[in-house]
């Protein structure tokens, strides 16, 4: 994974500085090109000369120490990295990275870096607990730096506790899972490109007078996940939105709809130049029969209303696929896997996702959700409790296996 890779390390002075030789001698076996920054406190704990020799490249400690004028070489390093490393990272760095201080040729280089930056703390323990020292470091993971926190044992100072910077083969494990991660991210951004996805979400809402209606708990958060992670792997997505209670997202053209008629049109006008259509939307199945055009009026005896069916969206697509890659979804509370299956063949959907929504974190208003995605044959995969975003990624990744064969696994 770090073949080519290039990583700028950054060292700081503190003991733990001795196991950045193991850490650079490791990354560098592992194929990455590792230029290392030192602090001068750095240069107090280990030579340059080690750095140099284990990385195979100058390492830098002074800004003003410009050997090429074609360069300036904290701006060069900065803009070379793939990720920018620093293990150990002192409390007095991890400060100067959260004030945005610039005064010597590690933080400059840090704050000139648009690379993704990890840091691997390593301080006695009261440093590592004092609330200034916390604070900053919540101020970079707020930022999007990614943190390796220490160990915890015997520390170089005596004490006992967390502070003990991990273990370089640890580090490197953390640095190989994190370009993986990011060469995932990459093959997914690109996984749908040049499809259409037309995605319903949220729930419809069907008039019994100007200030009653009938409608369901969808908040539209699962469909509006789907339309998201869709426009990611690199689809032109188009949502059909009921009532939702999050915003819509940005760069995504929505119609707005409120009836299960108004969304049957909406879907019908999207249908033939859609190639994968994601029924998520919670879609009323009765109707009044009867819409009064003035507020219904209180009666002594009881009311009833006469419900008439609406028309089932899904089936109704089912009935006219043409290629189209259909997916349905199934809120049940009891015996899902047969009402799944049931509604996979009735409605002809390429793949149907159940959601048990009498289960803790799943179905209606939660963040996350626990499905089943269902072929034609049965059982594709059983996800755990996760996020609504990620049970989009899931299942887009499947559709884009199917679809063009590309594993994003
Ligand atoms: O919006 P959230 O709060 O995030 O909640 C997500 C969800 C629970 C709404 C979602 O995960 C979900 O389960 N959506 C489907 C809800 C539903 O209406 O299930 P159903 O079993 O009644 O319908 C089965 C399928 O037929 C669905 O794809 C539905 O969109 C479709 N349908 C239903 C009725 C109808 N008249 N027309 C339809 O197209």
């Amino acid at each position: 994974m770090l073949q080519g890779k290039k990583i700028v390390l950054g060292i700081t002075g503190g003991i733990a500085a001795y196991k950045a030789a193991a850490l650079c001698s490791g990354l560098v076996k592992q194929g990455a090109d590792v230029h290392v920054i030192m602090t001068r406190s750095a240069s107090k704990f280990i030579t340059e000369l080690t750095l140099q020799t284990l990385s195979r490249n100058p390492v830098h400690i002074d800004t003003f120490d410009e050997r090429d004028p074609e360069v300036v070489t904290h701006i060069n390093l900065a803009d070379l990295a793939d990720l920018v490393l620093i293990a150990p990272a002192t409390a007095n760095t991890i400060a100067k990275m959260a004030h945005g201080l610039a005064d010597d040729m590690l933080s400059s280089t840090l704050l000139a870096t648009m690379a993704p930056i990890m840091v691997a703390p390593a301080m006695n323990v009261h440093m590592y607990q004092h609330p200034a020292v916390v604070q900053n470091m919540n101020t970079l993971v707020s930022r999007g730096v990614l943190m390796i926190e220490p160990g915890s044992g015997m520390l170089a100072c005596g004490y006992v506790g967390k502070g003990r910077l991990e273990e370089p083969e640890t580090i490197i494990r953390v640095v190989q899972d994190f370009f993986q991660a990011q060469a995932h991210r990459n093959q997914l951004s690109q996984a749908l490109a040049g499809k259409k996805v037309t995605v319903t979400a949220g729930a419809t809402v069907e008039r019994i007078d100007p200030v009653r209606f009938i409608t369901n708990d969808s908040s539209g958060k699962m469909g509006i996940a789907i339309a998201k992670s869709a426009r990611d792997m690199g689809a032109s997505v188009r949502l059909i939105a009921g009532t939702v209670q999050v915003p819509l997202p940005e760069g995504i053209e929505t119609v707005r709809v409120q009836s299960a008629q108004d969304m049957y049109e909406a879907v019908l006008g999207e249908w033939n130049s859609t190639d994968i259509m994601v029924q998520t939307a919670a879609v009323a199945d009765y109707r009044p029969r009867t819409v009064y055009d003035t507020k219904m009026k209180k009666k002594d005896e009881g009311l009833t209303l006469e419900l008439e069916k609406t028309v089932d969206i899904l089936e109704s697509l089912g009935q006219r696929k043409q290629g189209q890659f259909l997916i349905g979804f199934a809120a049940e509370t009891n015996d899902v896997a047969e009402h799944a299956m049931g509604k996979l063949k009735r409605k002809n959907c390429d793949l149907l996702v159940a959601n048990d929504v009498t289960t803790v974190g799943a179905g209606f208003g939660t963040d996350t959700n626990v499905v089943q995605i269902y072929d034609a044959d049965g059982l594709v995969v059983d996800l755990p409790l996760m996020s609504k975003d990620d049970v989009a990624i899931q299942l887009l990744s499947v559709v884009a296996k199917r679809l063009n064969g590309v594993s994003t696994s």
